[in-house]
């Protein structure tokens, strides 16, 4: 911060793109707020007005799911074959790969993450996402059940099942992850064959707008993806609440998980969660200091913290307690802090004022609570949304930041004793999204492993996704599991059809 910047060269199809303000994507036609509004997205590197978007509302969500139900029930989506939805999923990843730098750009401008990061991860892997659930249209299956029926005796039948697409579905996602969030939940809602409503969070609409553009240039029929932007008050709300909304997906706050939940009550549309967490990353005695030091460090700062399963919970065995938390604090100083642009930036701004306000508010709370920062702990600069990457020590089981979700680059180093002390301790939350524990004693992994009450546990790693590795949560983390093959789960339901032969 405040050194010189060389910031990379936007590409002009980025600088059109985001110069004029953009439109939602309705039945396959690019259209303004019934309102009329727009709303801006800020550049979180500086606090400027980056972009304006249509704002939409109950009427627009109306007149989407209006499109995504008549594509669900009459459009030509309906008589595709598999294998062409899933060619057409391909096509989607080609495209999206072909655009890649451009994608890149508009990631880390909107939501601030370095661009080393947009093009190494975030594109990648949706691009990957696509491609992996384009090979599961063709193979969504029932199953052939032979039955007895004990009441009609001599009779025989042919029973069997057929997965079929739930519908029309809604899908309301957050923005630390943006245009990935948006292909975790598009790809098996097309693979399925539903047809979908989506809409971004407020802070970062522009990736999902532009991944519209080719949607409509791969050749989905009008009307399978709707994308409407606007506020989750607003439109988010009506989204959920809607009556011909047959499910809806959810990522974001374990708060608004609630709302969505509620909200779908009126219509008892299914519903899928993938809310907060308060991962637990143990270190025991006989880790690979070299590799979990930095696997603690990168488990809590990539991508600033903003990430679901962030381990913020760094529990330390004893006698090993000063030096990991000595090399990650080190770790710390060593990220190189500025504008997302920069590639030579390790760690970008916070995605907003208000998440900056958020984060800054639990670090006053642990330091006035009696915890203490061994690095960071304040607010960076003047300009934009930056913080200090921070470990804190001395923290108590009942204080704020042990028990809440910062969702930013916080972490509380926590020693223990024993194994048996450490998974109870890991376990006191009420989330249960990842874990991890670094050990060279395979066996004592693997029974930590069962412990854990968490969706995703990594051993001697941090943050490893892959499209074909289900990822979700326990307890108050989530409801269902997005990506392999039981994201299909999510968006399929089973007939069982049975003839008298
Ligand atoms: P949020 O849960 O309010 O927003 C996520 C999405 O839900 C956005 O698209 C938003 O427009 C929408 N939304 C908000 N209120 C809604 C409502 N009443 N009905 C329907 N949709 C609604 O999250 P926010 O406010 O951006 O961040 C707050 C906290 O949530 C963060 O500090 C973090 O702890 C957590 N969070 C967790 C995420 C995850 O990946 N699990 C992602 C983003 C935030
Ligand atoms: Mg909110």
């Amino acid at each position: 911060m405040g050194t010189a910047v060389a910031e990379i060269r936007i590409d002009q199809r980025v600088s059109r793109f985001i110069g004029q303000p953009r439109k939602m994507l309705i039945g396959g036609k690019w259209m303004e707020a019934a309102s009329g509004k727009t709303f801006s997205t800020p550049n979180p590197a500086t606090g400027d007005v980056l972009a304006r978007v249509a704002e939409g509302d109950r009427e627009d969500i109306d007149k989407a799911v209006k499109a995504a139900r008549k594509a669900f029930e009459s459009g030509p989506w309906r008589r595709m074959t598999a294998s062409e939805r899933g060619r057409l999923i391909w096509k989607l990843a080609d495209l999206l790969e072909a655009h890649l730098e451009e994608f890149a750009q508009i990631e880390t401008l909107d939501n601030g993450k370095p661009i080393t990061v947009s093009r190494a991860a975030d594109v990648p892997l949706a691009v990957d996402l696509f491609r992996y659930m384009a090979g599961w249209a063709t193979k969504i299956e029932g199953n052939t059940i032979p039955i007895s029926v004990p009441y009609t005796p001599g009779a025989r039948y042919l029973a069997y099942t057929l997965r079929e697409p739930v519908g029309v579905v809604g899908q309301i996602i957050p923005w630390n992850f943006p245009l990935l969030m948006a292909a975790w939940k598009l790809g098996p809602a097309l693979a399925a064959g539903c047809t979908v409503v989506l809409k971004p969070a407020e802070q970062t609409p522009l990736s999902a707008l532009r991944l519209g553009e080719l949607i409509l240039e791969a050749g989905f029929p009008e009307g399978v993806v709707n994308i409407v932007t606007g506020f989750g008050e607003t439109a988010g709300a009506a989204l959920a609440a809607h009556p011909d909304v047959e499910k809806v997906a959810f990522t974001g706050s374990t708060q608004v998980g609630k709302l969505i939940l509620a909200a779908a009550a009126g219509n008892l549309k299914k519903v899928s969660l993938e809310l907060g967490g308060k991962s637990p990353n143990i270190v025991l005695r006989d880790a690979d200091l070299d590799v979990a030091i930095p696997g603690a460090a990168s488990g809590i700062f990539f991508n600033h913290g903003q990430c679901c399963c962030a381990g913020s919970r760094l529990f330390v065995e004893h006698g090993m307690f000063d030096k990991v938390v000595e090399g990650v604090a080190k770790e710390a100083k060593k990220i190189k802090i500025g504008p997302g642009l920069d590639p030579s930036t390790g760690m970008g701004p916070l995605v907003s004022d208000e998440q900056l306000a958020r984060v800054c508010g639990y670090l006053e709370s642990g330091l006035a609570e009696g915890a203490k920062a061994v690095v960071g702990g304040r607010k960076l600069g003047e300009k934009g949304y930056f913080v200090e990457p921070t470990v804190l020590v001395n923290t108590k089981p009942n204080m704020q930041v042990i028990r809440e979700e910062i969702f930013g680059p916080v972490v509380a180093a926590i020693p223990f004793k024993d194994v048996d002390e450490v998974v109870s301790a890991a376990n006191d939350t009420i989330y249960g999204l990842a874990a991890a524990v670094w050990t060279r004693d395979i066996s004592k992994a693997h029974r930590i492993a069962a412990e854990l009450r968490s969706g995703t546990v990594w051993i001697n790693c941090y943050n490893i996704f892959d499209a074909a590795l289900p990822f979700g949560g326990y307890k108050q983390s989530g409801w269902g599991r997005e990506m392999g093959h039981d994201a299909l789960e999510l968006y399929t339901q089973v007939k069982a059809v049975c003839a008298r032969l």
